[in-house]
């Protein structure tokens, strides 16, 4: 049995605590660890078995995906060090690409699941998906991993305004670096997006493989997220395989979950489909 306090916020506490000195899940946002950590408790489950349950759906809707851990301090001085480089040669910065930073970000990008999945389709995924829409000028990236990385590759000026959320405090930190050392308008957020959805209204809004990852912690919460969107086009991704890399029907079933959060909305929407995943344009 545990020797847990009574008072369920002293338990909350207390498990917060046993998840912040360990080196997978301390820079988690607290808020979620809380949020998932008392619906356990609620389930009248113990303090030892809550902080198990909860690690394990932090690990499901979020670390998984994590490849490999990137050196944050280390892949900025690569970052600074190339466009330094290319700086002497001409000015990096005034082409809108950024292509000095290119190779870098590659590799950057393969260090997570999703954007490494993504790494064969970064010339025409973005030109396909812009091409069909009015001018974007500003971007929200909802639970965004390591995707803003991908901005060189997007038709976006650099001067147009990108939010991004995620849970990992450091990776939200590497970010905020990395938009202002690539001369990005940019923020990135730390946020649990199941509580509250810190984001300014947008032309496009991001959520790229994630729907699946949200029903996990919480059922339901696809579709009141993507009413909550404040932004009248948002591209929606779900995996085409698994993790394993087994089809499963994943595309059959997506779909029809996507089609049963959109039913009655009356929004339009067009579909694209890439080997790793399948993309909705929804317009609002
Ligand atoms: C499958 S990854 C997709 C990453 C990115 N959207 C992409 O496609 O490249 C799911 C992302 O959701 C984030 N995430 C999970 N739960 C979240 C929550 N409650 N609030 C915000 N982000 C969350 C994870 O940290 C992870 O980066």
């Amino acid at each position: 049995m545990d020797s847990a306090p009574r008072d369920s916020g002293d338990q909350l506490d207390r498990v917060l605590k046993s998840l912040q000195v360990t080196r997978k899940y301390r820079f988690v946002c607290p808020g979620l660890v809380k949020a998932i950590a008392s619906a356990e408790l609620a389930n009248g489950r113990s303090l030892k078995e809550t902080i198990k349950e909860t690690k394990s759906k932090l690990h499901q809707s979020a670390a998984v995906y994590i490849r490999r851990n990137l050196d944050f301090e280390d892949a900025l001085l690569q970052l600074r060090e190339a466009a330094r480089t290319n700086q002497n040669k001409d000015d990096a910065f005034s082409l809108g690409s950024r292509d000095f930073a290119r190779p870098i970000l590659r590799q950057f990008m393969a260090a997570h699941t999703s954007t490494f999945e993504r790494l064969p389709l970064l010339k025409t995924f973005y030109q396909q998906i812009f091409d069909r829409l009015p001018p974007v000028n500003s971007v929200i990236d909802i639970a965004c991993g390591l995707h803003p990385l991908a901005r060189p590759w997007m038709p976006l000026a650099p001067e147009r305004p990108y939010f991004a959320l995620d849970i990992f405090s450091d990776q939200i930190d590497f970010l905020n670096r990395y938009f202002c050392l690539m001369g990005y308008e940019g923020e990135a957020v730390q946020c649990n997006v199941l509580e509250e959805l810190q984001a300014p209204p947008a032309d496009l809004a991001f959520l790229l493989k994630t729907l699946p990852c949200l029903e996990q912690i919480e059922a339901g919460a696809g579709r009141r997220l993507l009413y909550a969107i404040d932004a009248p086009v948002v591209v929606v991704s779900f995996p085409s395989h698994s993790l394993a890399g087994r089809k499963k029907g994943m595309t059959q079933h997506y779909a029809a979950y996507f089609d049963g959060i959109i039913a009655g909305s009356g929004w339009q929407v067009e579909s694209l489909s890439y080997p790793s995943e399948d993309v909705y344009i929804v317009r609002k």
